[in-house]
């Protein structure tokens, strides 16, 4: 049989989905009481990263740990796959011995290859096109503050990229409307718009998009492997901020939501950031309830 893989957000159905999100809560509670809980002993997560990470090395790693297994760090500096070895006949030889993989990299079809090649589940931590792992954050914290997200209002701003195009999927298998507000030129992909439409609007002006929203959601102007287009994006994503005039059109109870690392006073001001209202740790935080969920349902199914 072939395993189940983690590389959008649709790999799993909806109540599939609701159910790894208050499993998440659930594990944290554990967590934070210090129950004794180890699913998963002498069991190994290859973590395979080709581009920069924190928060994600960090909440895989301690996540295996705290599960009784073991994460191995791969750099594609010290592997073969970093010299060419193809993904393919990498897929097979690391699969081969471990439990489940891990990867964040640049196109999404190389996930997609090496899980076609792979024998046991790979997770998708992050590529150019979707960031699920942080959806799952995501949702697990909006949860916790403010109960179910079903018909809420979120609005995503900023560049219609990875981070947005999970939002869209979210939204869709969730029942909320998300509205991303992008710069033109910078909108998200037409067919994953397409996808989700009955749940997604995409707008050219934050002031317009936030009104009434529940929850206000921003990411970098340039993502990792987009850096020689940081200045050209300064002057694109102008009146893309998230600041405290943008905020006060918002809900009055509205949540803000970054995935981190963030720029202050470029995509966010200080001010928004480090509000009460603003919730960036503890959604930092989840992504190790969220992922020990994900790691319990993927392997010891
Ligand atoms: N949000 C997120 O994925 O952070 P890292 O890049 O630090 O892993
Ligand atoms: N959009 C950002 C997210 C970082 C977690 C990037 O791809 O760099």
């Amino acid at each position: 049989m072939s395993p189940r893989h983690f590389l959008t957000l649709k790999d799993l159905s909806p109540s599939e989905l609701k159910q790894l999100i208050s499993r998440a809560s659930e594990l944290k509670a554990m967590h934070r009481a210090g129950t004794d809980y180890q699913p998963l002993k002498n069991k190994v997560l290859a973590m395979i990263f080709e581009k920069s990470s924190t928060r994600t090395r960090v909440s895989f790693e301690a996540g295996m740990a705290q599960f009784g297994g073991h994460a191995l760090f791969l750099s594609p500096r010290d592997t073969q796959l970093g010299r060419g070895e193809p993904v393919e006949d990498s897929a097979r030889v690391i699969s081969s011995m471990v439990d489940a993989v891990m990867i964040r990299t640049f196109g999404h079809d190389i996930v997609e290859t090496f899980a076609a090649n792979s024998r046991v589940p790979v997770i998708n931590a992050l590529t150019d096109d979707y960031h699920p792992c942080q959806l799952l954050a995501d949702m697990q914290t909006y949860q916790e503050h403010r109960g179910s997200i079903e018909g809420k209002k979120v609005v995503w701003v900023g560049d219609g990229n990875n981070m947005c195009h999970s939002y869209m999927n979210a939204a869709s298998m969730l029942n909320f409307q998300l509205v991303a507000a992008c710069p033109k030129g910078y909108e998200p992909n037409p067919a994953i718009v397409a996808e989700n439409q009955a749940n997604v609007t995409v707008l050219h002006s934050a002031q317009e998009a936030v009104v009434g929203a529940d929850l206000v959601v921003t990411d970098v102007f340039a993502s990792m492997g987009q850096e020689e287009e940081q200045q050209q994006r300064l002057r694109d994503f102008s009146g893309f901020q998230v600041n405290k005039a943008l905020m006060d059109l918002a809900n009055k109870d509205a949540l803000f939501m970054h995935c981190l690392p963030a720029h202050r006073g470029e995509e966010v001001t200080a001010e928004v950031i480090d509000h009460p209202d603003s919730v960036v740790w503890d959604e930092a935080e989840n992504r190790l309830h969220a992922q020990k969920a994900l790691l319990e349902f993927l392997i010891c199914n």
